[in-house]
């Protein structure tokens, strides 16, 4: 189970909304081994398929940070059904090196999805959980957590990325670990 690179904004695979999976065959399963080994490499809670540039829809979430295996869930074809109040709280991405910002979400959701097996599912989450399932179903739909900066933050961290790319210390990928 290889751990892939992470590719860093303004990576075209961030930018564009995946593709519904549809074959839920050994390769799928493959990725998310991968997916799996990439995140724990880089001490992330979540990542979604589009950070390893793969199209399809899905995103897995470890809270425990590689704590617990019983902890590792995989959410295919998600959907928020419903949004409730809100929370900010500081955020990081790993397509994002070196960023934190606060970020306003939803402090409650409910949400569906399916499993590895295509079996549907259909969730609740609140606070952590909540903020982490907003970050990577925005990751899949092509949003990036800069767009969910205020209009201020936005400015400056783009300004900031774009000096670090001329002087060329910005990566165009990251490899975990
Ligand atoms: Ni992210």
């Amino acid at each position: 189970m290889p751990i892939r690179p992470i590719v860093v904004y303004p990576h075209p695979a961030l930018l564009a909304p995946t593709d519904e999976v549809t074959v839920f065959d050994d390769d799928l399963r493959r990725l998310v081994a991968d997916m799996v080994e990439t995140m724990h490499a880089d001490h992330g809670i979540g990542l979604a398929a589009n950070q390893v540039a793969d199209r399809r829809r899905l995103f897995i979430l470890d809270l425990s940070g590689g704590e617990d295996p019983e902890a590792i869930r995989v959410y295919v074809n998600p959907r928020i059904l419903e949004r409730r109040g809100s929370q900010t709280g500081e955020e990081g991405c790993l397509s994002f090196p070196g960023f934190f910002e606060v970020i306003e979400r939803p402090r409650w959701i409910r949400f569906s999805a399916v499993d590895l097996e295509g079996r549907p599912l259909e969730e609740t989450a609140e606070d952590l959980v909540a903020r982490a399932v907003c970050h990577e179903v925005d990751h899949l739909d092509g949003i990036v957590f800069l767009d969910r900066m205020s209009p201020l933050k936005r400015r400056l961290a783009r300004r900031k990325i774009e000096k670090l790319r001329r002087s060329g210390e910005w990566p165009e990928q990251v490899l975990a670990g």
